[in-house]
């Protein structure tokens, strides 16, 4: 591995506005860090896409937090790290530590969840990849595995955030009889902890809802401190860029951070 340096900022991508969950939880268990997010909002939404288009994204945007000099990409999007976390890593190779969202969540399983009948709930592509089944699988805890894709809910949620058109998905998607008794419901796509009240209240708080958000900031906490990296600067600095400039996504950046936040336009393919 490249020798980073403390001081390197931590890249955090998604196809939008999801990855702000994942980087709200960074930014509190690791407030010294310098964050660069970057929203790939001309392409949302990902989980419709097939795994090379996203494959071709996710590796531009890689090549450009890497231009920043990110000691460690997190690709905040689960539709991404099933579709391109090996990619990226061999993309990337020793100039940043990549991480995905997957398999923090998976040891999560591995730890608290034996035994248990999990539901997952995610995009097309994290459902159809199988990625996740695969790794709890290989477990051996015996973990019942039952995924359901809820394909319009993170375009729902980018457009709309908490209303009534987010409600009706909800209440579609999770009445589906496969996922009607399961013992905690995985939210698989980094959009979906914006409705997560409405989730929980869907079944009236009987099972738990796993959103991976905290574990996942965890997860890069304890890698930063293994790597000897983590960043003691007390004025740490946080840049947003969008690929596209929306309304929608400068309002849901508001819902995460309480400051005002700068959007910056990247238009990567230009
Ligand atoms: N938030 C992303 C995920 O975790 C993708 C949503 C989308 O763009 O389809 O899967």
């Amino acid at each position: 591995m490249t020798k980073h340096k403390t001081s390197q900022p931590i890249g955090i991508f998604d196809s939008g506005i999801g990855g702000l969950t994942v980087a709200q939880a960074i930014v509190q268990h690791l407030p010294n860090e310098d964050i660069i997010y970057f929203g790939d909002t001309a392409h949302l939404p990902y989980g419709d896409k097939s795994a090379a288009t996203i494959q071709a994204y996710s590796v531009k945007i890689a090549h450009m937090l890497l231009q920043q000099q990110c000691k460690l990409i997190m690709i905040a999007c689960n539709s991404a790290s099933t579709a391109a976390y090996e990619l990226i890593k061999e993309y990337v190779g020793s100039k940043a530590i990549v991480m995905n969202v997957v398999d923090p969540t998976v040891q999560l399983l591995r730890e608290k969840y034996a035994h248990k009948h999990i539901g997952l709930i995610g995009t097309r592509q994290t459902v159809n990849s199988n990625v996740y089944k695969k790794k709890i699988d290989d477990l051996n805890r015996g973990i019942q595995l039952t995924s359901h894709p809820t394909n319009l809910l993170a375009s729902a949620i980018e457009e709309f955030g908490n209303n009534g058109v987010t409600d009706s998905l909800v209440e579609e998607y999770l009445s589906h009889h496969t996922l009607q008794n399961v013992d905690a419901l995985v939210l698989a796509c980094t959009h979906y902890p914006v409705v997560k009240k409405k989730i929980a209240n869907y079944f009236k708080k009987r099972i738990e809802i796993i959103d991976p958000s905290e574990t996942v900031a965890k997860a890069v906490k304890t890698r930063l401190e293994q790597e000897n990296l983590l960043n003691t600067n007390e004025n740490s600095t946080k840049r947003f860029y969008v690929s596209d400039y929306t309304e929608s996504f400068a309002a849901g950046t508001k819902i995460f951070f309480d400051e005002e936040i700068k959007l910056e336009h990247y238009p990567l393919w230009d």
